[in-house]
C-alpha cells in the first residue's frame, strides 16, 4: 500500500504511528514485537518521534526485539554506524533490555564471522528463520536496501538470513539482511523522502527494477511510506 504526505515530518509521524501499532498487535497476539531498524539518514526522525516524551511510552519496550537491518563494516562508535545512530536517537532513550538488541559486530573478526555471529543471535531471540513483526527499509538513489546494492553476491543469497556482502561500488564490506529474510516478515515499510529518490522510487514501483524490487513480502503487508517529493515520478494511479 501506497501513502503519500505533504513532507517528511508526516511521513515520520505515520511511521512512527505504524510501529506503535504494529507493536501493540504483535505484544498482544504473541507477548513480544520484533522490529528491524533501518539504516542511513532517514529513518534518524522517526527513531527521534518514538523516543520523545509523548510517544515512547507508547510502545512495551521491554517486550520488543530490535534488530538493526544493516550495517557497515565499522565500528559500534565509528560516526558511519548504523547501530550508533539507532542508539543514540532510538535505543538509549527508551527501557529495552540491552539484550534485546541485535546489532552487527563488525569489531570481532572477519566479514563472514561477524555475519554468522548476528545470525547466531537473530536465531537465540527468534528461533531460526523468524518472522520479523516489522522491517523498516530505507531506498537509494540507485535502488538498494538495506545493504543489497546491484550487482552483489547478498541479491542472489537464497537461503540465509544475514550475510557479509561486498559493494565494490563502494569499495567496501557491508552487513544485511537479505530478501529471505525481509520477505517472511509480516510487515514490511519503506520510508522514502525526498525529489532525490523520485527516480529510483518510481523505477521500483511502476518498473520493478533494482533490488528494492524484489520485497515481495511472501504473506506479509507492504507499505510505502512516501512524501509528495519522492513520490513526484509515480505513475497516476
Ligand atoms: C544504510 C541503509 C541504506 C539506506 C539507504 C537510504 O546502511 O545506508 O541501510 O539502505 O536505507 O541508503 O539512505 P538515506 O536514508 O540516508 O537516504
Amino acid at each position: 500500500m501506497i501513502e503519500i504526505f505533504d513532507d517528511k515530518d508526516a511521513v515520520y509521524l505515520r511511521a512512527a504511528e505504524l510501529i506503535i501499532e504494529k507493536a501493540a498487535e504483535a505484544i498482544e497476539e504473541r507477548g513480544s514485537f520484533s522490529l528491524v531498524l533501518a539504516g542511513g539518514s532517514t529513518p534518524r526522525g522517526i527513531y527521534q518521534l518514538l523516543a520523545s516524551p509523548n510517544l515512547r511510552e507508547r510502545i512495551d519496550w521491554p517486550r520488543v526485539v530490535a534488530v538493526i537491518g544493516d550495517e557497515r563494516n565499522v565500528s559500534p562508535d565509528h560516526a558511519d554506524s548504523n547501530y550508533r545512530m539507532v542508539r543514540e536517537n532510538l535505543l538509549e532513550h527508551v527501557p529495552i533490555p540491552e539484550n534485546a538488541v541485535v546489532r552487527w559486530e563488525p569489531e570481532i573478526g572477519n566479514p563472514d564471522e561477524v555475519a554468522l555471529n548476528f545470525e547466531k543471535q537473530l536465531t537465540d531471540k527468534l528461533g531460526p528463520a523468524p518472522t520479523f513483526d516489522l522491517v523498516l527499509l530505507g531506498l537509494g538513489d540507485d535502488g538498494h536496501t538495506a545493504s543489497l546494492f546491484p550487482g552483489t553476491s547478498a541479491i542472489k543469497e537464497p537461503d540465509r538470513y544475514a550475510v557479509a556482502n561486498n559493494v565494490p561500488q563502494l569499495s567496501t564490506d557491508r552487513f544485511t539482511l537479505t530478501f529471505p529474510a525481509v520477505n517472511n516478515a509480516a510487515n514490511v515499510a519503506f520510508v522514502v523522502t525526498g525529489r532525490a529518490k523520485a527516480a529510483a522510487v518510481s523505477a521500483v514501483i511502476d518498473q520493478q527494477q533494482f533490488p528494492a524490487a524484489r520485497i515481495i513480502p511472501k504473506a506479509g503487508r507492504l507499505y510505502w511510506l512516501l512524501d509528495t517529493d519522492a513520490a513526484s515520478l509515480l505513475a497516476a494511479r
